[in-house]
């Protein structure tokens, strides 16, 4: 029989937990309309209402993503230890964590985190940065595409022709817009719908090794992983690296 005893440790706050699961939902759900709309033609929808249509779905969930996300960053410096910034992005010493981590990970015997390990920190400080560049770049084509928050009655106003109520003009309608101010946006909007398309696909690339890893990790190192996103508490066989 094992001698090992199990100690419960508080890890994930509730704010924590809520937009880990409203993210995950609303990210299944962007990148399930983003699909689409890569693939409309194949899926037989035609037409400017068709196209408008679903980009007004795919943006009302990115509020609703966006808000969430801004909310997680104001929690990272307001909320438990575990949730703050300075215990996820990378600094000082975390050169030397991570050493000592891979090292105990080869050995067999892996040091436990009630936070994220210093390889789970580097993949989360990605994933952040990644989710904020899909919110910025999502924000501007939601503008410049069909006018829509926070930006949109800034590029009507910038595009429509003199004389003209910038409320009047439509997306993908010429009427009563200044052509060569349409080219310019056209120019300028291109580069922040590369980014959010090939954003995307890293995004899915990550989530694919996130969800591999936190279950390579639970098999290997323990540590209710998993479970911890539900319940917020880790249950540690060793007594952990990061604990006060
Ligand atoms: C994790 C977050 C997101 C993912 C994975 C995602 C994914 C995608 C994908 C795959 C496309 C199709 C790309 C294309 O047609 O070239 C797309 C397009 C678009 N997304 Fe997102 N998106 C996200 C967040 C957002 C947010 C927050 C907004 C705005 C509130 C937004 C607004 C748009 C718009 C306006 C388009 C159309 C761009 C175009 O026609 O080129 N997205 N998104």
């Amino acid at each position: 029989m094992s001698n090992t005893t199990f100690q419960e440790h508080k890890a994930w706050d509730l704010p924590i937990r809520i937009f880990h699961w409203v993210n995950f939902t609303m990210v299944v759900c962007l990148i399930f309309m983003g699909l689409i709309m890569l693939f409309k033609k194949e899926l037989g929808i035609t037409g400017i209402d068709a196209k408008v249509g679903l980009k007004e779905v795919h943006i009302i969930i990115g509020y609703v993503f966006v808000l969430n996300l801004v909310w997680r960053i104001i929690w990272g410096f307001i909320g438990n230890r575990y949730a703050r910034w300075n215990n996820i992005f990378p600094g000082k010493g975390f050169l030397s964590n991570i050493r000592h981590y891979l090292k105990s990970v080869k050995s067999g015997d892996a040091e436990q985190y009630i936070g994220h390990n210093p390889m789970g920190r580097l993949a989360i400080s990605f994933i952040y940065l990644l989710l904020l560049t899909m919110a910025i770049t999502g924000l501007v084509r939601a503008g410049t595409d069909i006018y829509y928050p926070p930006f949109g009655s800034m590029v009507a106003d910038y595009i429509t022709e003199p004389g003209t109520d910038p409320d009047s003009i439509l997306p993908y309608v010429a009427d009563g817009t200044d052509k060569d101010k349409v080219a310019t946006l056209k120019a300028f909007k291109g580069p922040f719908g590369k980014v959010h398309l090939y954003g995307s696909y890293i995004l899915m690339f990550m989530i694919v090794l996130h969800i591999f890893f936190v279950v390579r990790v639970e098999i290997k190192e323990g540590g209710s992983l998993i479970t911890a996103m539900f319940t917020g508490k880790k249950i540690l066989a060793k007594k952990p690296v990061d604990l006060d």
